[in-house]
């Protein structure tokens, strides 16, 4: 199997919380905390999880937009090893073109007061090195490929509708060619109708650019269709990863299950249950002992809160983090039991 094209090991985000005028440090945000994964040559990789779980520290600390406290983050491509965490400025900006991120508000990541045009061209502009005819050529592709008009070049942000917007902020992410892109809740701000736009314009550039997405979002249900693997994020830990489909029709952990049992079913006949987690996500700043999800967690036995589980793989390509991984069983979405030997014959009700 060749090299993936990102190896993630071990990456931790830690924000010092500080107090008083000598800014003593009196803890710590835990915002990404030990994740480690790996993302193929032309995959989608779906992040999900609770607002405050650390998809966006997780996305710019990948893209060294926020330095990582601790862990290594390896790029593979042209036959080249490239430890992105020991770069230099110079050496960061010059692989910058490699790695885009698409943002979240097309209503404020776009300057209002240039053209489509120059939004799409600075990036080419900012590297240096690129002929104006050949800018001018570029853009105009870019801009014909993410379905807007090339007429409209020398309109401002101000004249597009939010879905539009979101195109032209894909055009500039693509500008330079990338290799990997973080879309961070690239369509959450959109409506339903328009959000399927996009994603199938993000699934259409993919494969016309040989593009490896990262894709960030809150709702299971908006990664399902773009993401080859999905993995669910919890207080700043990886708690389940696995393929897609793999994950949504045999979810291990009890956290994924419940996110899944959030979604609507649109058919009357099928029954699904909603699993409500008691009590509040947790606070990144002040992490529970022992597995972090323990707190809400029907299934939790003592061991769960003293001990933090790893991610072990619990099969051919999927993930939990979970220490009754191994004996949950899964009876239908929503109905998850634990086999009663592994808790010493207490029933599960
Ligand atoms: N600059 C910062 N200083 C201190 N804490 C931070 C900082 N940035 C983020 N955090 C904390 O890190 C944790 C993760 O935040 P992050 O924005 O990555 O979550 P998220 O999953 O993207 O949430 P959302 O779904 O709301 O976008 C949160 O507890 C947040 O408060
Ligand atoms: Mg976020």
């Amino acid at each position: 199997m060749p090299k993936a094209l990102l190896e993630i090991t071990g990456l931790k985000k830690y924000y010092p919380i500080e107090a008083g005028i000598a800014k003593k440090q009196v803890g710590l945000v835990k915002a990404v905390d030990d994740v480690t994964l790996q993302i193929q040559k032309n995959e989608v990789l779906g992040v999900v999880g609770e607002s405050g779980c650390g998809k966006t520290t997780l996305g710019r600390t990948i893209l060294r937009i926020i330095e990582p406290t601790e862990g290594s983050i390896k790029f593979h491509f042209d036959d080249k090893e490239i430890e992105f965490t020991s770069l230099d400025k110079k050496q960061l900006r010059g692989m910058r073109r490699y790695i885009q991120m698409i943002f979240q508000n097309p209503y404020t990541s776009l300057n209002p007061r240039m053209t489509i045009f120059d939004i799409v061209a600075e990036p080419m502009r900012l590297a240096g090195g690129y002929p104006e005819e050949e800018i001018s050529e570029r853009v105009r592709d870019l801009i014909d490929k993410v379905g807007l008009e090339i007429k409209h070049l020398n309109r401002y942000p101000h004249a597009f509708s939010g879905g539009q917007r979101q195109r032209i902020g894909i055009a500039r992410a693509l500008a330079l060619g990338p290799k990997f892109v973080v879309a961070d809740e690239a369509v959450s701000a959109l409506d339903v109708s328009i959000q399927a736009q996009i994603l199938n314009l993000l699934q259409d550039l993919k494969d016309e650019y040989d593009l490896t997405y990262m894709f960030i979002a809150h709702n299971l249900s908006v990664v399902e269709h773009i993401s080859d693997r999905v993995c669910v994020m919890y207080l700043g830990r990886v708690a389940e990863l696995a393929e897609t489909e793999e994950l949504f029709y045999h979810p291990r952990h009890p956290y994924t299950q419940a996110l899944l049992s959030a979604i609507p079913v649109a058919d009357p006949t099928v029954r699904n249950e909603r699993i409500m987690l008691p009590g509040e996500v947790g606070n990144a700043a002040d992490l529970p002992s022992g597995c972090c999800f323990h707190p809400r967690c029907k299934y939790a036995q003592e061991l769960c809160k003293q001990e933090c589980p790893s991610l072990k793989e619990t099969g051919p390509g999927h993930f939990v983090a979970c220490h009754f991984a191994d004996e949950l069983s899964l009876d239908g979405i929503g109905d998850l039991k634990i086999k009663n030997e592994c808790v010493g014959g207490k029933k599960d009700e």
